[in-house]
């Protein structure tokens, strides 16, 4: 790792998220850790040499002071610190502000009509608890914060936050980076407090995103909204260039290669081409968010079968669909919604020894995921926007033996990286994701093989800890080249 000797020896990182690696449960009388889901835990994780602390939320309301004691000592060990949101805050913040509102918005679907989501309140009362939990997140950073750290803000969940920590400590090294798209500012300007949130974001040192594009549409809205001067490396905010740049996420490829060597999963790797030997498997894994075109899927897939009815028994979609934010509505409307369009193409397709699809509500753990990853001949990714997607990254790393060909929403950041070796769809044109999936089913081997070789290359040569340090290296330099600026 280079971080050491551009650090320091003392340097810490202190990297703030809404939700820590690990998420408290109640088990009984007493607390429990697990596992939370996220690629950030995973990009962090290859991050060595330098002490990483995690600030963030525990995952679950604590109102007692004693579990608040027994979780912050558990957490201790994990290098976590805990930030105890109350249910209200809760609500209105992260449910509301931040699954309400800037999820949509920043995922092309606009802004909710009556402001009205599960348990939030109106816009106003929102806003308050995401300034409340922001300031919150603040407070727990400073109370650890030494000179030499460098503190690393991540997501949507926490644009006020380089606001709230420069107020205390100006001379704090602070960077934020959001795993989201940035949005038009065209859209973007529909936010009513989006000026303010521009500004809080603006104390930061460097503002990251995954791709160009999202960081144009960022200095966009500065420019238009809050009339600054951009510059090749940012945009000019109170006397001072603030760097604004692209860092596109990656993934530990090795850990995937490691994964497929182990006996266990290669059991499973032979149990599944036992299973599905009559058949070609197409493979969806996704969260399952309105974000990422479930329902395009299953109608490119029907069509699919439309027009392709020798293929009826011969193919089959396993979708992975892991379940979130599943207490909301919108999210228990759009599962209503896939199931029934999934029974409808199992209905009309299926036969007395095949169904065509094959939906699970579930995550799957990291062996068993693998396994699918390597035995499947196509990953189908039909997000309507999406960050990155890095599903379509951990489909490559497994797919070394078999080769399988990847079909690429065209609105996944990680189509800025993949496009040349995968079919780049809009999953909008269900006619032509239709195409692409026979497409993909016939792809020569040849075609296959130099595909794959492109995306390998590039999701082994730009991994997780290599993002991980060129944002941390060049948040630690900035300050330093801030003088000398060519205009655009
Ligand atoms: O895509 C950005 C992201 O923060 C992911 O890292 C994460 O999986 C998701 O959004 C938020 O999920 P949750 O609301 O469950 O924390």
């Amino acid at each position: 790792s280079r971080l050491p000797d551009i650090l320091g020896p003392d340097a810490r990182i202190l990297i703030v998220a809404n939700r820590l690696p690990v998420t408290a449960k109640h088990n009984g009388d007493d607390w429990e850790l697990a596992p939370s889901s996220g690629g950030l835990v995973s990009a962090l994780q290859g991050v060595t040499g330098v002490e990483l602390m995690w600030i963030g939320w525990p995952g679950a309301s604590v109102p007692d002071k004693q579990d608040q004691t027994i979780i912050t000592d558990k957490l201790k060990a994990e290098r976590c610190i805990p930030v105890f949101l109350d249910e209200e805050v809760v609500d209105q913040y992260y449910t509301g502000y931040c699954n309400n509102i800037l999820w949509p918005l920043f995922h092309y679907m606009g802004l909710p009509q009556d402001y009205k989501f599960k348990k939030a309140k109106d816009f106003k009362s929102q806003l308050e608890a995401y300034e409340k939990a922001n300031q919150m997140f603040s407070n727990t950073v400073c109370s650890i914060y030494k000179e030499e750290d460098i503190v690393w803000c991540h997501d949507y969940h926490l644009m006020m936050l380089p606001m709230f920590l420069k107020k205390i400590h100006s001379n704090m090294k602070v960077g934020w980076f959001l795993h989201t798209p940035f949005p038009s500012s065209e859209l973007y300007r529909a936010l009513p407090n989006r000026r303010d949130l521009l500004k809080a974001v603006l104390e930061s040192d460097l503002i990251g995103f995954h791709t160009y594009d999202y960081a144009r549409h960022f200095v966009s809205a500065c420019t238009s909204l809050l009339g600054l001067e951009s510059y090749l490396e940012g945009v000019k905010f109170e006397g001072r260039i603030v760097k604004i740049e692209a860092f596109p996420i990656g993934i530990d490829c090795s850990k995937f290669k490691h994964a497929l060597e182990l006996p266990g999963v290669q059991e499973k790797i032979d149990e599944f081409r036992r299973l599905f030997a009559e058949r070609k498997v197409m493979l969806g894994v996704d969260r399952f968010d309105m974000i990422k075109g479930l329902l395009q899927k299953v109608l490119a897939f029907e069509k699919f079968l439309e027009e392709n009815m020798h293929m009826k028994e011969k193919v089959v979609l396993l979708q992975i669909a892991v379940p979130t934010r599943s207490e909301v509505p919108e999210y228990q409307k759009l599962a209503s919604q896939v199931h029934e369009l999934v029974a409808r193409v199992n209905g009309r397709f299926g036969t007395l020894k095949t169904t065509p699809i094959h939906h699970l509500d579930q995550s799957l753990d990291f062996d068993t995921l693998c396994a699918l990853y390597a035995v499947t001949d196509v990953a189908l990714v039909t997000s309507l926007r999406d960050g990155m997607n890095l599903v379509s990254y951990e489909y490559v790393a497994c797919q070394e033996s078999k080769k399988g060909v990847l079909i690429l929403s065209e609105f996944a950041g990680a189509a800025q990286s993949l496009g040349a070796g995968a079919i780049i769809v809009n999953p909008w044109n269900v006619a032509d994701v239709a195409k692409s999936i026979n497409d993909a089913l016939h792809m020569s081997a040849d075609k296959r093989e130099e595909w794959h070789r492109h995306n390998y290359k590039l999701v082994s040569e730009h991994s997780a800890q290599d993002w991980a340090e060129d944002y941390v290296c060049e948040l630690h330099n900035t300050g330093t080249a801030n003088k000398t600026l060519l205009q655009i």
